[in-house]
């Protein structure tokens, strides 16, 4: 009995660390709301998704294209990352006004900050459009009918390589406002040496609000705009989770690639990633140097600091992650049974060997547009070159206030230098000889530094006011094309369009179309879900530690005791709002508190979760087994960031802020409690 219960248990928990893994399609939902039940799930799949009523999709957005967010009041509230407001928080900010650094509280709907070119969209609906595309009907008529006479945007999106299309309709708002942000030394905690790292104590949050016109529609920014009614917005638990507690997640992850051959994953790992990390290690320390050295500069590289240090890291915990699980091996072996099974069947029996020539036909191309992108492309004084060639032929709309945008935030001087680290490193990967017109212009120069010393020295386009004096006049400016050194560059490097997946380009991608149908036959255990394509999905499973080491058991709750732990005001990234030194002084933590095994009191700050997540899920509503909003997922630790490829259920975890910490923090820090007011908190 004992053994058979033992047995059972086993069973159990493989099945469910299995079953963590995943990012279901909404509209598909119900096959998965028994698993999603036995975890712990009280609602139903109609509470989800449904086209009939208000559901919890009509509390999610794409926010501005690359996160998620949600809806939060019956007044248009939103939240989201910090590091998702970013942008628009440090478009408002300047030294006298820094809102970065000091945060930013909208005490009455006037105050809240209007923002150009920020946007979010909330998914109407989505269908299965396979059959009536086989049909011959059109994409074009298909999206046609869905936008209603231009009410809606339309896309029609690719499941399993183009097994199954989905036809996805949206509705855009693009009056979106800043309403709240904590100081970055709590929206930022921890910058970027914490970022990806568990235990996490960062308060990645801001606070927006949907404009809608008077009935409700969406609206080009106007005065007159009023905050938008939602169907659905989130109510709010502050009861918080235990280990072992349900979580979901809705959101818009944006790019895995969990079924590609192993020829793809040990590209990865042998070329694309260690190159990249390794160009970014330069671009960063020369980066890092400058911002160190005076703090405008600071400011003005904070938010390309961080993108580029983002998926540096991202990639480094990535490469690890594969390497630890063998996934190569693994996949090299999966794919001989899968041969072996193919091999009576004439359809498939060719499919790995046409793969794998594929892969050796287009790899070296790849590698080579990879490394442009992260070399030659990423001089800024090319792509500003670049842009005024263009729009010396068509003056795009507001071309002049985004230069004068870039030109704020750039530093000639770093340029220059980040240019000379990333053509050595160019000619370093460049597997083949360099294109011979750039050999022997840094042959002329007398080596790489002085050749871009001189792009730099000749360039028309170094200052704002240079540049803008150019495009008031035609002549001028087409003389200073027509000499440009930097545009020269930029044409022995073409960038040829790429798509994020070598496993997408087309010689290749025609080869998964089938692969993956005889994959869902082959393999009939296995529960296939989409790989990640920007497309609204639910993940599930639980609020869950892991065992870091041998004997190190990460446990899934911090708390502020955490943050006063690291607080050092000689450390940029860990020095703390006095506030909240004085806060934890005081223990005046409000209704937001819990209590310590010890009796002590303290705030909750991050959660970890067995949530399948990946970027764009940021922003993303962790949600309870009642439907109400527990946390905002914000990251991954970094040694789980392989996921993307594969999934491993005992290290790999999803990092949320707990939304208690939000509700303190808006309340405690921000004094902004009449926010709260219009919340629906539990
Ligand atoms: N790692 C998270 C994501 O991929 C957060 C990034 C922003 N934070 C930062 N310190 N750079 O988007
Ligand atoms: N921070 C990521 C984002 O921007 C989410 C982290 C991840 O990749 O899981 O979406």
């Amino acid at each position: 009995m004992k053994r058979l219960i033992l047995v059972f248990t086993l069973l159990c928990t493989l099945f469910a660390a299995r079953a963590d893994e995943g990012m279901w399609l909404p509209c598909l939902i119900a096959d998965r709301i028994d698993d999603m039940r036995a975890k712990g799930f009280r609602l139903t799949a109609d509470d989800i998704y449904s086209i009939n009523q208000a559901s919890m999709k009509d509390a999610v957005v794409l926010f501005n294209g690359g996160c998620t967010g949600e809806l939060i009041s019956p007044e248009g509230l939103l939240l989201t990352n910090h590091h998702c407001g970013y942008g628009a928080i440090q478009s408002h900010s300047t030294v006298e006004h820094d809102y970065l650094t000091n945060g930013f509280w909208a005490r009455s709907r006037a105050e809240e900050l209007p923002n150009d070119r920020l946007w979010v969209r909330f998914l109407v609906r989505m269908e299965e459009v396979t059959d009536r595309l086989a049909a011959g009907e059109s994409a074009e008529s298909i999206r046609k009918e869905a936008e209603e006479g231009g009410r809606y945007r339309t896309a029609i999106e690719q499941m399993y390589y183009g097994n199954q299309q989905f036809l996805f309709v949206y509705e855009q708002f693009d009056d979106v406002r800043l309403v709240a942000a904590p100081p970055s030394s709590i929206g930022k905690f921890g910058g970027d040496t914490d970022n990806w790292i568990w235990p996490r104590h960062t308060g990645d949050f801001s606070l927006f609000r949907i404009y809608a016109d008077a009935d409700n529609r969406p609206a080009k920014y106007s005065p007159d705009n009023v905050p938008y009614r939602p169907a659905r917005f989130f109510p709010i638990s502050t009861k918080g989770l235990a280990e072992g507690d349900f979580t979901m997640i809705y959101g818009f992850p944006g790019n895995t690639q969990q079924y590609v051959t192993a020829d793809a994953v040990a590209y990865v790992v042998e070329r694309s990633d260690p190159m990249k990390i390794d160009l970014r290690t330069r671009r960063l320390e020369i980066i890092s140097a400058a911002q160190e050295a005076d703090a405008a500069t600071r400011i003005r590289y904070a938010a390309k600091h961080a993108n580029i240090s983002n998926s540096w890291k991202k990639w480094q915990g990535e490469l690890l992650g594969l390497q630890r699980l063998g996934t190569v091996e693994k996949k090299r072996a999966y794919e001989a049974r899968f041969a072996e099974w193919a091999a009576e069947k004439p359809e498939y029996a060719h499919l790995l060997d046409s793969m794998h020539a594929a892969y050796l036909n287009e790899t070296e191309g790849y590698f080579l547009q990879e490394l442009y992108n992260e070399s030659v492309r990423a001089i800024e004084l090319l792509s500003v070159a670049t842009a005024m060639k263009q729009a010396a032929k068509k003056l795009p709309e507001g071309f002049e206030a985004q230069l004068a945008k870039f030109y704020r935030d750039y530093d000639p001087s770093i340029d220059r230098k980040i240019a000379k680290a990333l053509l050595h490193g160019l000619e370093e990967y460049h597997p083949q000889p360099l294109p011979q017109g750039y050999l022997d212009a840094v042959k002329r120069c007398g080596g790489i530094d002085s050749y871009v010393d001189q792009l730099f020295d000749a360039s028309a386009f170094g200052s704002f006011e240079k540049t803008q004096a150019l495009l008031r006049d035609t002549t001028a400016l087409t003389a200073a094309i027509a000499r440009e050194p930097v545009l020269e560059l930029a044409e022995w490097f073409p960038r040829k369009r790429i798509p994020r997946n070598l496993s997408n380009l087309p010689a290749i991608e025609r080869w998964y179309r089938p692969y993956l149908k005889a994959l869902q036959e082959f393999d009939t255990e296995r529960a296939f879900y989409p790989d990640a394509n920007l497309t609204l999905r639910v993940a599930y499973g639980t609020m869950n530690g892991y065992w870091y080491a041998d004997a190190v058991y990460h446990r899934p709750l911090t708390t502020i005791d955490g943050i006063i732990a690291k607080d050092d005001p000689n450390i940029y990234d860990y020095d703390i709002p006095q506030r909240l030194r004085d806060l934890y002084a005081s223990k005046d933590y409000g209704p937001w508190s819990i209590t310590k095994a010890d009796g002590s009191t303290t705030v909750p700050v991050c959660f970890l979760a067995t949530n399948h997540t990946t970027g764009g899920n940021s922003g993303s509503p962790v949600i309870n087994a009642r439907g109400e909003l527990v946390g905002i997922n914000f990251d991954r630790t970094w040694r789980s960031t392989m996921s993307d490829l594969e999934f491993d259920p005992n290290i790999c975890r999803n990092i949320a802020v707990d939304i208690r910490y939000v509700l303190f923090v808006i309340d405690r820090i921000g004094g902004a409690s009449a926010l709260l007011q219009e919340m629906d908190l539990r």
